[in-house]
Formats: C-alpha cells, sequence, structure tokens
C-alpha cells in the first residue's frame, strides 16, 4: 500500500522536508472524550486485547487531532504477561505486578518463545489498523525498553525512584543480566513481528532509563538497547527514547538506530551538537506547555521547529501527553506544525 503521507518515515531517512512530521506520545488515551467513553465501558486490557476496540483507539487521534502518525494502542507491559507475569492495570493508580521478580526459579519461569503467537492480538490489532488507515498516515509499533520492564517486574508497580530494581542490579547483578537478556529477546521477535503485522516503523519506550547514572546506563541499559535496535532496524526504522538520558545521545546517534527521542530538559542546540546530525531528533516540548494558552503553544512551536530545522526532525512531545490537556490545545500544538513555514 502507498502512503499518502509518509512524512514520518521521510523525516527517519533523513530526507530534506520543508516540514517536519508531528505526532504526540500517548496521544490515543485519557484527554480524548471519545477514549473515555469506551474506557468507562470495557476494562483496560480488554481495550488492548480487542483488536476492533485497540484500532477504533489508535484511529482518535488521526481523525481528530489531525497527526502524521498512528501509534497502536497498546501498553508496554505486555511484554511481562506474554512471559508469563500477572499484570493488572488498577483505574486512576496504575499497572500492578503482584508476583514481582525476585530469584533464580522466577527468572528461569519466564518465557522468551513464540512472541507473535503469544501476542497475536497486537498483530491483529496493528493488521486491521494498517487496512482502516487505507494510508493515510504511517502506522508506529513499539515496545518498552529492557530497563523500564524489569523495573515494573521487580518492583510490581510503579515508583518514584525504582530503589528496589536498582538494589536488584546491584546485590544480583548476574540475575539482572539473564532477565534483561530475556526481556530483549523476546522483544526483538515481538517487534519484527510487529513490522511484519503492518507496523511502518516501531519506538522502544526507555521511560525510566534517566533514573541511572550514565556509568549504570551504560551497563545496564545501553547494552540492551542496541541489541534490539541492531535486530529490528534490519526490518524497519528503530526510534530509542531513553527518557532523561541525555548522555546516551552521542553512542545513540552513531548506532543502528533512526531516531531518538528526547524530553524538554535539552536544548535543540545541544542535542544537535551531542548528535552531531547524524540521527533524526524527536520531541521535545514540554508536556505540560500544552495547557499554556493557544497563540502561547503556536509561539512556542515555530521557535522549537527554527531550533531544530525542519530535516532530520520529528515534532513531538518531550513525554506522554497528560489526561488534563484540552483537545484543541493538542490540536492547536499539531497545526501548528503543520502550519510552520520558513
Ligand atoms: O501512545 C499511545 O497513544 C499508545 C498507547 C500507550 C499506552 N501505554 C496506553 C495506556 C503507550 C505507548 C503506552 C506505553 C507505556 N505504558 C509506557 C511508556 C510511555 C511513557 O509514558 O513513558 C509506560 C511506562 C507504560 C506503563 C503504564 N501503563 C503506566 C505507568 C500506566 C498508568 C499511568 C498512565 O500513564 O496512565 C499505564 C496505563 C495506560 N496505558 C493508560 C493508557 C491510555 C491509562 C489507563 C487508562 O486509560 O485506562
Amino acid at each position: 500500500m502507498i502512503l499518502q503521507n509518509d512524512l514520518l518515515l521521510r523525516a527517519l531517512k533523513g530526507e530534506e522536508l520543508s516540514r517536519p512530521p508531528v505526532w504526540m506520545m500517548r496521544q490515543a488515551g485519557r484527554y480524548l472524550p471519545d477514549y473515555i467513553k469506551l474506557r468507562n465501558q470495557y476494562d483496560f486490557f480488554t481495550r488492548v486485547q480487542t483488536p476492533e476496540l485497540a484500532c477504533a483507539i489508535t484511529l482518535q487521534p488521526v481523525d481528530q487531532v489531525g497527526v502524521d502518525a498512528a501509534i497502536i494502542f497498546s501498553d508496554i507491559l505486555v511484554i511481562p504477561q506474554a512471559m508469563g507475569m500477572t499484570v493488572t492495570m488498577e483505574e486512576g493508580k496504575g499497572p500492578l505486578l503482584p508476583e514481582v521478580i525476585k530469584n533464580q526459579a522466577d527468572v528461569d519461569a519466564l518465557h522468551t518463545d513464540n512472541a507473535a503467537a503469544r501476542l497475536d492480538y497486537v498483530m491483529n490489532a496493528l493488521s486491521l489498523t494498517k487496512k482502516e488507515l487505507n494510508g493515510r498516515v504511517p502506522l508506529i509499533g513499539f515496545a518498552g525498553a529492557p530497563w523500564t520492564l524489569l523495573c515494573y517486574m521487580v518492583e510490581g508497580k510503579g515508583s518514584k525512584t525504582f530503589d528496589k530494581a536498582k538494589q536488584f542490579c546491584l546485590t544480583q547483578p548476574e540475575l539482572a543480566h539473564q532477565l534483561l537478556q530475556k526481556i530483549t529477546d523476546i522483544t526483538i521477535d515481538y517487534l519484527i513481528a510487529q513490522v511484519a503485522a503492518g507496523a511502518d516503523t516501531v519506538q522502544v519506550f526507555d521511560s525510566w532509563s534517566g533514573m541511572l547514572s550514565p556509568a549504570d546506563f551504560k551497563r545496564f541499559a545501553q547494552p540492551y538497547l542496541m541489541q534490539i535496535s541492531d535486530a529490528v532496524s534490519k526490518h524497519a526504522p528503530v526510534i530509542l527514547f531513553p527518557k532523561g538520558s541525555w548522555y546516551a545521545m552521542q553512542d545513540i546517534s552513531n548506532s543502528s538506530a533512526s531516531g531518538i527521542g528526547i524530553d524538554w530538559t535539552v536544548t535543540p542546540q545541544l542535542a544537535r551538537e551531542l548528535t552531531d546530525n547524524n540521527i533524526t531528533i524527536q520531541g521535545n516540548f514540554d508536556p505540560s506547555h500544552l495547557l499554556a494558552p493557544i497563540p502561547q503553544i503556536k509561539k512556542e512551536v515555530k521557535e522549537m521547529i527554527d531550533a531544530f530545522g525542519t530535516t532530520r526532525y520529528i515534532a513531538n512531545l518531550g513525554h506522554g501527553i497528560m489526561p488534563n490537556i484540552p483537545v484543541d490545545h493538542a490540536k492547536a500544538f499539531v497545526d501548528a506544525v503543520k502550519e510552520y513555514a520558513k
């Protein structure tokens, strides 16, 4: 199928563009009234596991906000589920994994085989969405990075410090590496299967990598991100989002990844300097600035694109959109990118 709007893929290839593509992390979600209606009818993992629902939710921001890419509605925690762990989503609280990983027997019990079969509902959602998109915009697949998934698998829930996850890595480093490798193995198969099912590109969310010192990132995060990128980039362009890990930019810009996501704590100038214009940069609007008056949002978006340039750049937020963002403010962000002219 020929894409009518392939800006995202052209940006990832480094083609010269007169305006960047735009999408928003967590764009299919709780700030959209139509999503809230479905949320009140079906619980979280029913929405994720029913291809018709996941497809409908994925299309909402494409139809209603006008983004240049769709990202499949799912969650990073489907991998721990496929590996055999119980994961529930507590309304208003976040994820809960009642039986956490503590020892060798726990790691040994985790499955790494048959990713595509264990997660066939994701593949079905992707192929249905690809068909329904009918070439309007590219479709993004995704997974959580090994370090971020280890955080949830060891802590059992979110945390401000992830100190239990760090304790696990520091007191049982060999076991931590076994766990990270198992997550890496299944994630590689999972992402390649997503591409086969219709994903045009994939993003790896390392949401908690910024909790790690540069030295710990090099030990517990980077090698696994690199393995995933090296294997999956043979099939489709890979975007890595190691949130908060500005120190990783130079290495990632010299890797097999096509794109790197950055948050709002980095200036465009520093990001370009550290990556030497070798990689497409995605980001980095502070999501809370979507609460500013619309004229200010538009002004800040223009300044952001002026600073990054229109080539090797994907306009996005620096992290996920928040539930309290008015839809017309999200749309103003997207419109401002589309209206950009030097
Ligand atoms: O981006 C999209 O629009 C696609 C959907 C998507 C979801 N989760 C749906 C979701 C994506 C890409 C994710 C990724 C994800 N999940 C991450 C990485 C991205 C990031 O923001 O750092 C993480 C850390 C998770 C784990 C997770 N899932 C948490 C911590 C929570 C609760 C807090 C929160 O963000 O709401 C979830 C639940 C979740 N995943 C919701 C949605 C829409 C909200 C629950 C609901 O709507 O019922």
